[in-house]
């Protein structure tokens, strides 16, 4: 209370205390626990405890226990440990999550429900292997169509019968790392079916909190660019996306932006919980630093900057054993309210009080789009060739990155959006054409829209079979080349190429390349290929789509975002034409309007002293006002929450 937490999350790991055999349920102590929040007049976010097994239930039970990738059969332990498909698990589950909405249904200041925890991980079992082999009839129908859409004929693999079927694991089909198959069809197929699995565990207790709670929202928290479970599809089925903060020591500003983004984009703009961060160093990495003064309050208003309604912690006292003892909390071992952490909590708490409800659901207004697409990731990994040096999130992190530095807004959005809403789309890597893609791309270029497009597009269907006749496949109309074939690069080898005057390389994959009605904007200098194109713009309809046959350099990547991004009429959070030498890494700059009004969020993660403002506005954390042609003074980690004038 004295350090302003307002809502305290309950309940995440207390299965076994909770039920201590398959009918004995005791809830004394989250009783005890529940009335005292109450009574001090906080909040509850009501975990549902599920995400780590009780033991008796793993001895009695041996179903509810994981089988690895290896085929092991898993012992007891640790945790996020329950058979997604376990017949026990699924009726204990649920059971544990209906019986904890009954309990606390009345409690007026449960804000929120929180199933499990951090869902994710593999399951091998026999259980799992014959609901994938009904999961495998559901959408294929025949084994006629599964052995075309594998293109199982390969290597004799036709199947005549669906119990032939096995998982392509570590004892049949894998090829070097778990996610390297040698049949992509069926690696993709089973992530496919391993996320559904987990997420009908989370629909089960969804289901089973809202028979009994019609209204209170329903979460749980994801983590960033987590590879286990399809997120996009996942946050169909949750009221709010949440998701648990914990950037990597020497971060950039932008990557941890970067996976604001993603979230907010996965309810079309919504705003989501940023359900944990810790409010000092965690336990888990190499070497768990402390997060610096200031760091805290900036980093948990860059969460709000990018869509957060909630900023919370992870955890409010340092336990005194196990795994987390060395854990940060808001309430480290000494117990005292005169630590540094403990202030820095206390000052947050205070200043989100006096903020108040004004930025809360507000929007991004952007007006560009980044897609971003778990399946393509999964395929591009799964696939062997053409070079291990793909990274699909890095790429797309350059292109986002760019956005980043000239202060436009962006939202990052799954395959399956509308993109009636933008004016700039880019979809670096788009390999997998599902969804419908090649078509809302089509309509959107168009009716006027600019499309930004890479190397390694339209290769496959949603199955990973190649889309015969070229690549970039459904896209080459759009795109306006043929890509004949590709050089792929080592890290110690590189080409380059000129745009506007400038040299830069080109690296990891070159497309070679024929314009098939582009325009050619810049071309290769060296090697058998020099000469040919690596920009190219083709004017399509009312838009134009610029595709670009290389990993490029950021400075390269910036230069043309800016270019794209003004001839598209976007303007950036200043509502200026964006400019890339006034780019910034560390000078952040967001923007959220609310119904409370347009808020300009900027954040000091650098160095830099001032920006010109361009409109009058008020510092909703600070007594300042501003004039338009104003120098705004930025402190170190300073925030500024500028409300706008129109
Ligand atoms: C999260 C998890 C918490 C805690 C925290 C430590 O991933 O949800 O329970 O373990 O990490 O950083």
């Amino acid at each position: 209370k004295k350090a302003g937490i307002d809502v305290v999350t309950l309940n995440v790991f207390n299965w076994a205390l909770l039920q201590r055999d398959e009918t004995t349920y005791d809830f004394s102590l989250l009783d005890e626990t529940v009335d005292r929040v109450s009574e001090n007049g906080m909040k509850i976010c009501m975990a549902t405890s599920t995400a780590a097994l009780p033991a008796w239930m793993a001895k009695k039970y041996p179903d509810v226990l994981r089988t690895d990738f290896e085929g092991r059969k898993r012992n007891f332990g640790y945790r996020h440990n329950a058979c997604p498909n376990s017949p026990t698990f699924r009726k204990y589950s649920p059971l544990l999550a209906k019986k904890l909405a009954e309990r606390y249904k009345d409690r007026k200041n449960i804000v929120a429900w929180h199933i499990s925890n951090e869902y994710g991980g593999f399951c091998y079992c026999e259980n799992c292997l014959k609901a994938f082999r009904v999961w495998l009839k559901n959408k294929y129908k025949t084994l006629d169509n599964l052995n075309y859409e594998w293109n199982s004929a390969f290597w004799s693999h036709t199947f005549y019968d669906w119990d032939e079927i096995v998982f392509p694991n570590a004892l049949s089909e894998n090829f070097e790392n778990e996610a390297q198959t040698v049949f992509q069809g069926a690696a993709l197929d089973y992530k496919r079916f391993n996320s559904d699995s987990i997420m009908q565990n989370y629909i089960d207790e969804y289901d089973a909190v809202r028979s009994v709670i019609p209204d209170v929202p329903i979460t749980t928290n994801f983590m960033p660019f987590f590879n286990d479970l399809d997120y996009h599809k996942w946050a169909k089925h949750m009221d709010m996306v949440s998701w648990d903060n914990y950037p990597e020591r020497d971060i950039e500003p932008a990557k941890i932006a970067y996976r604001h983004d993603t979230f907010r984009g996965m309810k079309s703009g919504k705003s989501f919980m940023l359900m944990e961060q810790t409010p000092s160093w965690v336990n888990w990495m190499e070497v768990n630093g402390s997060k610096k003064p200031g760091v805290m309050r900036l980093w948990s208003y860059q969460a709000v900057a990018h869509g957060a309604d909630t900023v919370m912690f992870f955890q409010l006292r340092m336990s005194r054993g196990s795994n987390e003892k060395f854990h940060g909390a808001v309430i480290d071992h000494s117990g005292r309210d005169d630590t540094r952490v403990f202030k820095e909590c206390s000052e947050l708490g205070a200043e989100l009080k006096k903020l108040g409800s004004a930025t809360l659901g507000g929007r991004t207004p952007a007006r560009a789009a980044l897609i971003f697409d778990w399946n393509t990731r999964w395929a591009l990994e799964a696939s062997a060739g053409p070079s291990k040096r793909l990274d699909y999130v890095e790429e797309l992190y350059k292109y986002y990155k760019a956005f980043y530095e000239l202060d436009i807004p962006l939202d990052i959005i799954p395959m399956d959006e509308d993109l009636s809403g933008y004016d700039l789309v880019v979809a670096p890597m788009l390999y997998m054409m599902k969804d419908g893609i090649e078509n809302s791309l089509e309509a959107f270029v168009k009716r006027g829209g600019k499309l930004i497009l890479t190397y390694m597009s339209g290769y496959t269907d949603e199955n990973d079979l190649i889309i015969m006749g070229g690549y970039p496949g459904p896209l080459k109309s759009i795109a306006g080349v043929w890509v004949e074939e590709k050089d792929i690069l080592r890290e110690d080898e590189h080409n380059s190429f000129e745009y506007k005057g400038v040299k830069y390389t080109a690296d990891i994959v070159c497309d070679i390349m024929h314009p098939e009605g582009a325009e050619v904007i810049s071309t290769y200098d060296e090697s058998f290929y020099a000469g040919t194109p690596v920009i190219t713009k083709n004017k399509f309809g009312e838009g134009a789509c610029y595709y670009v046959g290389t990993s490029g350099s950021t400075e390269f990547i910036n230069e043309l975002v800016c270019d794209v991004a003004r001839e598209a009429g976007i303007k950036n959070c200043l509502g200026e034409e964006p400019d890339s030498a006034k780019a910034s890494a560390t000078l952040e700059m967001t923007r959220r309007n609310s119904d409370e009004g347009d808020f300009l969020f900027v954040l000091n993660h650098g160095d830099e002293t001032d920006f010109e403002i361009t409109c009058d506005g008020d510092d909703l954390l600070s007594t300042d006002s501003f004039k338009k042609g104003d120098r705004v003074k930025m402190d170190k980690v300073g925030v500024r929450i500028i409300k706008l004038q129109k």
